[in-house]
């Protein structure tokens, strides 16, 4: 089998069966003298292993990584990682009865005719749990965009379960960690439990949508004509497990607009906006927020690191002040009563239908990409098939299945996201350096 590496520069191959001894990765062409342990990969995989809640897969594998090569005393050393898996829970007796059948809505029947052999247990090379290694390699992509982009952030979330969609208004990242489905909207999370539940007792499965959003990414990451920074991030998400489409910024909803409402207008950044602070805060996991209505009439939801902030205080009419440190003043300056935006010499984008592409090439806006999840083969319900002495069965999948795989595929497409940045930033620092347009 080719094919089992993607990547430029930061270079990732996986390797290994869902019922295997084990599987993992070999991650090559990481800069050396970055900080990375186990516990700092284990962090990431333990967001999409199974068995985390009732509505994900019950099998029971603590995903556990091992660190075989490539770091030394904590740092990378610029030689291969490779990264190991260890598969603890298999139940292969539990495919026994499909050896020789083709289930429906898996690789069963293109595995077989391409290679005249199949791994049945659990699907073997074409399990999702193949994906594990990737969220284990993404787990190194995102300790090496720590150190060379500290502002970069990727985060994931499930805007639609089913016929299910989030409402895009009641948005909060930090809901994404406080249910059991990565969804930004808290009514819609808890909807989606009944509905679930009750698609579940029906034996069957629902399809979703997950959306990766990358901000703090500087323009001019992307390496057109072949190897856009949309091509890459579009494969990358398409080559994840039961994906069948994927979308940058309005995607195909940007057929339907016109010319002067897709095109994202841009301006120089130290005209004044005019923002009103609602309220501010800091989450659980320390990152401010401050809620803020601009002129223009929209609302919109900040988020600021901590390392950005001096200090919040609550003002004595109940208002909240939150004030930056002097290199993110120069940026931006947030108090209650309006919020400037002051990006001197820097141009500022009037809305983001492009998904922060343009050319193939980051404009400094959010990176924005959707991937559409179909729903779970393996489902109670029996389906006609054939096994491959061409005889027509009807196949029940038993074994432990995730209603709604898209659930487990958010952290998936996180890491798969975080490894084509950082791919895409050690392409441009090869090519270009420090060489780039500056305005005026
Ligand atoms: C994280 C994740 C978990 C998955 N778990 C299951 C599962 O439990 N049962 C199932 O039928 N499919 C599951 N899938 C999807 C199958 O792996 C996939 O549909 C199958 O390999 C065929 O590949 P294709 O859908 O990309 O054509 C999962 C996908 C992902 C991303």
């Amino acid at each position: 089998m080719s094919f089992n590496t993607f990547g430029h520069l930061f270079r990732v191959t996986t390797w290994g069966e869902s019922h295997g001894p084990a599987l993992g990765c070999t991650v090559d062409g990481c800069p050396p003298g970055v900080a990375v342990d186990e516990a700092s990969i284990q962090q990431w995989l333990d967001l999409r292993k199974p068995g985390t809640s009732k509505y994900v897969t019950q099998r029971r594998e603590p995903d556990q990584v091992r660190i075989l090569s490539g770091v030394f005393e904590g740092q990378t050393t610029g030689t291969p990682i490779q990264l190991m898996i260890e598969n603890t829970d298999q139940r292969s007796k539990d495919y026994g009865e499909i050896k020789n059948q083709f289930r429906p809505g898996h690789a069963d029947y293109t595995y077989f005719t391409k290679y005249g052999i199949r791994d049945y247990r659990g699907g073997g090379r074409s399990s999702a749990r193949e994906t594990a290694a990737r969220v284990a390699a993404g787990g190194i992509a995102r300790a090496v965009l720590a150190e060379m982009l500290p502002g970069a952030r990727v985060r994931g979330a499930l805007v639609q379960m089913g016929e299910r969609h989030v409402d895009r208004e009641r948005w909060d990242w930090d809901q994404v960690s406080q249910n059991p489905f990565w969804c930004p909207d808290p009514v819609a999370a808890t909807e989606w439990e009944t509905y679930l539940d009750g698609i579940r007792k029906d034996h069957d499965s629902v399809g979703a949508v997950v959306e990766v959003v990358a901000t703090g990414i500087p323009a001019g990451l992307g390496a057109p004509v072949y190897a856009k920074l949309d091509t890459d991030l579009a494969a990358a998400m398409m080559s994840i497990n039961a994906v069948k489409g994927v979308e940058i910024g309005d995607g195909f909803a940007s057929a339907a607009l016109r010319g002067s409402d897709n095109a994202d207008e841009i301006r120089m950044g130290d005209d004044l906006v005019e923002w009103t602070v609602q309220s501010a805060g800091v989450t659980e996991s320390g990152v401010y927020t401050a809620e803020i209505s601009r002129t223009d009439g929209r609302i919109e939801r900040c988020y600021l690191e901590a390392h950005q902030v001096e200090f919040v205080c609550e003002n004595s009419d109940g208002s909240v002040t939150v004030h930056l440190l002097r290199d993110e003043l120069e940026r931006r300056k947030v108090e209650n009563r309006g919020l400037d935006i002051i990006r001197s010499g820097e141009p500022v984008f009037g809305s983001n239908h492009a998904g922060g592409i343009l050319g193939g090439i980051s404009s400094g806006q959010d990176l924005v990409v959707r991937f559409a999840v179909k729903p779970t083969s393996s489902i109670l319900t029996p389906r006609q098939s054939i096994d491959r002495f061409g005889k027509e069965v009807e196949i029940v999948t038993k074994g432990r299945h995730d209603p709604c795989v898209g659930i487990r595929a958010v952290p998936v497409g996180e890491a798969m996201a975080a490894c084509v940045i950082l791919d895409h930033l050690l392409l441009h620092r090869g090519q270009v350096g420090e060489n780039r347009g500056v305005l005026g």
